[in-house]
């Protein structure tokens, strides 16, 4: 087992999103219908042994980043057991860095002990400073929850701190300000994200998007911006605002798509390998990790996961479809 994950347009994987569970505590209305969707059966969830079995895997082959997402992560009841068995993997270029993907309600009571397993970057979504937009855009009423987690994280110390929020016409195009100047509060990065046709309903249309052009031009009439250099494989393009140590960043997936730099494969809770956001086809580990597979055979799906990758995800193609798997059991 070993060697690099290069796809036909050589393309390096060094990233693997590993979904934990479908479920989440909000209904957000870009990611999931009011009622939730069916569940993944429980059966279907890969264990905990299952889960380090893949990702020894994709270490050895390279993989540097694991990213923890759901639905929601801290919904998973062996998370800091999952973070302490995937934070001591090591692959040929030391040991591995275990980032999370959270909407942070109920972080402040266990991120001491995924700190101490071994955590060592966390991205919270936060699209809205206001009660009312929150309890409507994600149909909880929970700011003050994730305010909460916000306020812990930023305790905590772990850097960088990220916060992710969705640009959205009409639902929080008029704070965009407002957030960043939340997150600079909290030594954390804004990111703003233009929203990608993954929601539930299927109603996203791509002149209701917010563009990541609009955001720069509200966000310049407050600082001046001045461009990171050096994003390699990151999906966000960054700023520095006045020249000051704070940064603000806009993932523009749809507008200005990073896909020809895209470093990512991700593992759904239901052990599916997936190469895209957007892909329509999976590559099934369960036959392998329940049938007595050894780690050359997961190796051979996770290059035939590879190896299948399309250059781009044909947002703009006229056949464009969206996946049928939900937002939520992709893991953004
Ligand atoms: P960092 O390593 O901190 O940059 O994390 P990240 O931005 O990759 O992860 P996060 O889970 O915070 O995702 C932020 C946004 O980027 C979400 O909207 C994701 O859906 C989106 N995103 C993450 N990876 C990809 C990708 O490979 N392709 C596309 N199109 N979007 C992605
Ligand atoms: N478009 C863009 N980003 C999305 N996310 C969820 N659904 C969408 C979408 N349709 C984001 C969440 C979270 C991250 C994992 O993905 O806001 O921050
Ligand atoms: Fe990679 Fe697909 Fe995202 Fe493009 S849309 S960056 S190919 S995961």
């Amino acid at each position: 087992v070993g060697g690099a994950l290069v796809d036909r347009f050589g393309r390096v994987h060094r990233d693997l999103r590993v979904s934990l569970t479908d479920r989440c505590s909000l209904r957000c209305t870009y990611c999931m219908p009011e009622q939730g969707n069916e569940w993944l059966a429980r059966g279907s969830i890969l264990t905990l042994d299952e889960i380090e079995a893949v990702a020894r895997v994709a270490a050895a082959c390279g993989v540097t980043t694991f990213r923890l997402t759901g639905g929601e992560p801290l919904l998973r009841r062996d998370l800091p057991e999952v973070v302490r068995r995937l934070a001591r993997i090591t692959g040929p270029d030391g040991p591995v860095q275990l980032a999370m993907t959270t909407n942070g309600i109920g972080l402040g009571r266990v991120l001491p002990e995924l700190i101490e397993a071994g955590l060592a970057r966390l991205n919270i979504s936060l699209d809205t400073l206001r009660r009312d937009r929150f309890h409507a855009l994600t149909r909880r009423d929970r700011l003050d929850d994730v305010l909460e987690g916000v306020a812990a994280a930023a305790a905590s110390g772990l850097r960088p701190l990220k916060l992710n929020a969705v640009a959205m016409r009409g639902v929080n195009d008029d704070e965009l300000v407002d957030l960043v100047e939340f997150a600079v509060g909290h030594d954390a990065q804004l990111r703003f994200i233009e929203q990608m046709p993954l929601d539930a309903g299927h109603t996203w249309r791509r002149d209701a998007m917010v563009t990541r052009e609009e955001i720069l031009e509200s966000l310049a009439r407050r600082w001046r911006l001045d461009p990171v250099p050096g994003r390699g494989g990151a999906p966000a393009e960054t700023w520095r605002l006045d020249g000051g140590p704070h940064t603000v960043g806009v993932i523009a997936s749809v507008t200005a798509p990073f896909c020809g730099a895209c470093d990512r494969m991700r593992l759904t809770a239901d052990g599916q390998l997936r190469n895209c956001l957007f892909s329509t086809s999976e590559y099934d580990l369960v036959p392998v990790l329940r049938g007595g597979g050894s780690a050359t055979d997961i190796e051979r799906v996770l290059r035939a996961c590879v190896a299948g990758k399309l250059p781009g995800h044909a947002i703009d193609d006229p056949s464009f479809l969206q996946p049928s798997r939900g937002m939520n059991a992709i893991g953004g």
